[in-house]
């Protein structure tokens, strides 16, 4: 079901940013990655216009709400036509489970659903102190990530560093997305616990979303193929 690929996090505030950078790919149609900054400035439209152009997309709205309010609205991403969409595991099995049905079309394809764990910016202490969860991150990781493969989910969105401890839990075949991917020359940024393409690849990641190494490049279809080259190979 999965395919290791690169997906770039197209975090721009406009559609016409959005399409001039997506001009500069000729050759290749890279998988791309809608945030909610895109996704509610430039609205379905974007989706549509991007699909159009031929590139997969992981639509990243983050989804969690009462279970019958998610079905509703994973039903109209579906239609959509999205390869890629995500939720929050805290939402529960009962919320996920009813994800996959409102997802999943009439003739029984749908998009890949991948759940997000715990978000990499909330620190074990946050976790334990504000959501009031009495564990350590990686066993609430851990534990989310079965959840939504109990739910039927296909993967989770986590940090690099976690995806060989989802793997060994879950299995091999339950798919894993990266964020926090650098070049060993380049800037790190804001984000704190990162990897190489290389090292993503070792781990044994299918998917690495990379979002400011491409974007911000001199050269950004550059950029993107070295990312191709360093992880997929
Ligand atoms: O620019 P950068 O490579 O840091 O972009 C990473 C992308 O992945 C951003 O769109 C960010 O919101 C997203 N992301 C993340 N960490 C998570 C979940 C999503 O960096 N845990």
């Amino acid at each position: 079901m999965s395919q290791k690929d690169v997906i770039i996090a197209c975090d721009f505030s406009s559609a016409e940013a959005t399409l001039a950078f997506l001009d500069k790919f000729t050759d290749c149609k890279p998988f791309v990655k809608i945030g909610m900054e895109l996704y509610y400035a430039a609205g379905p439209a974007i989706v549509k216009e991007i699909k159009a152009r031929g590139h997969k997309i992981f639509l990243d709205l983050k989804l969690h709400d009462i279970p019958n309010t998610v079905k509703k609205a994973m039903s109209v991403l579906s239609k959509m036509d999205v390869d890629m969409c995500n939720l929050h595991a805290a939402g529960t099995v009962d919320m996920m489970k009813a994800a996959l049905e409102g997802l999943t079309r009439e003739d029984g394809t749908r998009p890949l659903l991948i759940a997000v764990t715990q978000l990499t910016s909330t620190s074990e202490e946050r976790m334990q102190k504000d959501l009031l969860i009495n564990a350590s991150i990686n066993d609430t990781i851990v534990h989310y990530a079965k959840n939504a493969q109990v739910a039927g989910l296909d993967g989770v969105v986590c940090s690099p560093l976690e995806a060989g401890m989802v793997k060994e839990a879950c299995g091999q075949g339950f798919v894993t997305v990266t964020p926090g991917v650098r070049f060993a020359d380049g800037e790190v940024g804001d984000q704190v616990r990162v990897t190489t393409p290389a090292r993503a690849k070792e781990i044994g990641t299918d998917y690495i979303v990379v979002g400011r190494p491409i974007t911000q490049a001199e050269d950004p279809v550059a950029a993107y193929k070295r990312c191709v080259a360093e992880f997929v190979g």
